[in-house]
């Protein structure tokens, strides 16, 4: 029976600029609708670091509960629930009200509401999903955030056509692993020779190609040039405004930019037109707000079916709970290349 404890958790400090561990007491009893979890691993999202650095654009809970990835284990279950048992392997949803994907409220994991950078997590048993049995929970901790953000940019379910996916993070590599068990071309840019290197040695007998937009400042040539001049079917815009243009150039008829982040900064210094190839090509801009309980599930079955390893989307460094700062630092110097997890 279920008696409540002291769980650890981070929080943000006063000045929302750097992390505080403190020592909580969990309610003594569940509700009957509850289900309790330990956490086992987050997975950090560059929206947990852009609000601790006035990078991003919504106003976030003060002292909140950073991070809204996670694989956990459920230990302790309410009266009424029916969905999970003890021991299962789940994670919540990244919006708590996006059930189906048609509601009108929003209440984001880790900015708008406390969440998961902590060793024990309450929730209701409806925005719980069941993870992949064959991830470990440092790959199942990227499901939540990057992996249904990637699902539903991707316009999954599909499995034919051309993808652009803007830089090697998180996102952007669990698109590309998406990509290549559906059976979608991947086309990924990135700053990095090295980094570009390395992901094409992920594709095995699949062919991903590659540009360097260091190299290639006018990538969208590159990706002309790379589909015989019909251009790519999505983009999965990871940069925002200050690219917007070039992706909707490199795009096909009735191509789509699903509208993702920001990394290119969040105030473009000029609006580029992106009126005229939108009427001229039939183009769609759509945009992503990660994704629904539905989405989020539907991308856990996929990767179930398909037997997708997450392991070449994990960065080399895997940080402990008590080194949760240097996690955050590490994820703000951008040395990072995919998943940065912490491990509970
Ligand atoms: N709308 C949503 O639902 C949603 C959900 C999740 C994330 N996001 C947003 O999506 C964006 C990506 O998130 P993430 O977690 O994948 O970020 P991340 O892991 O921090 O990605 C960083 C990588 O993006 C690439 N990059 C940075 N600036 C770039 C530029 N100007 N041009 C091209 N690539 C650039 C770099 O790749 P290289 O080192 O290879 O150059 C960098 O290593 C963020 O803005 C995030 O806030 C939005």
């Amino acid at each position: 029976m279920y008696k409540g404890f002291p769980s650890s958790s981070f929080r943000r400090s006063g000045d929302g600029l750097s992390l505080e561990i403190l020592e909580e007491k969990l309610p003594s009893s569940l509700q009957s609708q509850e289900v309790l979890i330990r956490i086992r691993a987050v997975s950090l999202n560059y929206r947990d670091v852009a609000m601790m650095n006035g990078k991003y654009p919504i106003s976030v809970k003060e002292r909140g509960i950073p991070a809204s990835d996670c694989a956990a284990e459920v230990v302790a279950v309410g009266s009424e629930v029916g969905d999970f048992e003890v021991g299962d392997y789940v994670a919540p949803i990244f919006d708590l009200y996006s059930l189906t994907g048609t509601e009108e409220q929003m209440a984001a994991l880790g900015g708008h509401v406390d969440r998961v950078l902590r060793q024990f997590a309450i929730f209701e048993q409806r925005v719980l999903v069941h993870l992949p049995k064959h991830l470990s929970p440092e790959e199942a901790a990227c499901i939540p955030c990057a992996g249904t953000t990637a699902w539903t940019a991707l316009g999954m379910p599909r499995s034919s056509g051309t993808a652009l996916l803007q830089g090697t993070g998180g996102v952007s590599m669990f698109a590309l692993l998406i990509c290549l068990a559906a059976g979608i071309h991947p086309i990924i840019t990135s700053s990095s020779h090295e980094k570009l290197e390395k992901v094409q040695s992920l594709g095995g007998s699949r062919n991903i190609d590659t540009i360097n937009y260091r190299s290639h400042p006018r990538w969208e040539e590159e990706a002309l040039r790379l589909t015989n001049g019909r251009g790519v079917d999505l983009v999965v815009e990871n940069v925002g405004p200050t690219a917007i243009a070039q992706s909707l150039a490199s795009l096909a008829r009735r191509g789509t930019v699903s509208l993702v982040g920001f990394l290119g900064g969040i105030k473009a210094d000029r609006f580029p037109d992106t009126i005229l190839p939108t009427l001229q090509k039939s183009l769609t801009i759509r945009g992503i707000a990660v994704g629904s309980k539905i989405d989020q599930q539907n991308l856990c079955d996929f990767l179930t079916e398909k037997k997708v390893s997450l392991k070449p989307i994990l960065d080399d460094v895997v940080f402990a709970f008590e080194e949760s700062q240097a996690a955050f630092d590490h994820l703000f110097a951008a040395k990072h290349m995919g998943k940065i997890i912490i491990r509970i």
